[in-house]
C-alpha cells in the first residue's frame, strides 16, 4: 500500500487517492471505461471552447495500433508501461480552427482535459500515468500527424497492480510518500 502524505488542507478524498503507478494489474479496461475517460475529458473548459486537446489510444488488445503506441515510448518507460491496459498518446492542435493563428493555450487546455480524466479514472478506481519519455518524432511518423497536431505526453492507465512484477529500481517508487513543496512556496 502506497503511504498517503499528510495534507496541509483538506481536500476531496478523489484527489487525495492519485498516483502514478508503474506496476498495473492484468485486469482489462474495457472500451466503455475508456470513452468515459475521454468523455470526461472532451467537458474541460478551453480557450475560445477550441478543444484542442486529441488521443490515440488503444486497449492492450495485441492490435497494430497498440504496438506502435509502445514502441514510441522510451526504453524506461517500456519497462513497466507495457502492464498497463491502455496506452494514449495525447496530441494539441497548435492553431485555432477559426483564424489559423498560434493557439498559444493548447498545451494548457489538454493539460485541463487530462485533468478531467484523471478525476473520472480515480472515482473508476482507475490509476493514471503520464509521460513525457517517448519519441515525438516517432509518434508523428509513425501516425502520419498533420503539421498542426503536436505530440504532448503519453499515459498509461489501468488498475493498481503487485510492485513486486516491477524492477528494483521502479518498486522503490512505489513505496515512497509522496512530495511537494510547501504550499506558502508557490505563492509569490
Ligand atoms: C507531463 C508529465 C510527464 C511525466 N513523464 C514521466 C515519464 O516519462 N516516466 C515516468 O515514469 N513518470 C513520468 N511522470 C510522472 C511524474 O514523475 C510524477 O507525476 C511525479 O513524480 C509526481 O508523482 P505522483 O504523480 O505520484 O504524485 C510524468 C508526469 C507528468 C505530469
Amino acid at each position: 500500500m502506497k503511504p498517503r502524505p499528510r495534507y496541509s488542507h483538506p481536500i476531496h478524498e478523489v484527489i487525495q487517492k492519485r498516483w502514478s503507478p508503474r506496476a498495473f494489474s492484468d485486469r482489462p479496461v474495457s472500451e466503455e471505461q475508456a470513452l468515459t475517460l475521454f468523455e470526461a475529458a472532451r467537458w474541460a473548459a478551453s480557450c475560445f471552447n477550441e478543444q484542442p486537446w486529441r488521443f490515440i489510444w488503444s486497449l492492450k488488445d495485441g492490435s497494430a495500433k497498440y504496438q506502435k503506441l509502445f514502441n514510441c515510448l522510451n526504453e524506461s518507460n517500456q519497462e513497466w508501461a507495457g502492464s498497463a491496459p491502455l496506452l494514449i498518446l495525447t496530441l494539441t492542435k497548435t492553431t485555432f480552427s477559426a483564424t489559423g493563428k498560434a493557439n498559444r493555450w493548447a498545451s494548457h487546455d489538454l493539460g485541463l482535459a487530462i485533468g478531467n480524466l484523471t478525476t473520472q479514472a480515480s472515482l473508476m478506481d482507475l490509476y493514471v500515468h503520464n509521460m513525457a519519455g517517448f519519441s515525438r518524432k516517432e509518434a508523428t511518423a509513425r501516425f502520419d500527424l498533420p503539421e498542426d497536431l503536436e505530440p504532448l505526453t503519453m499515459i498509461a492507465v489501468g488498475w493498481l497492480g503487485d510492485p513486486e512484477t516491477l524492477s528494483d529500481k521502479d518498486q522503490q517508487s512505489e513505496h515512497q510518500v509522496q512530495t511537494r513543496k510547501d504550499l506558502a512556496d508557490l505563492f509569490l
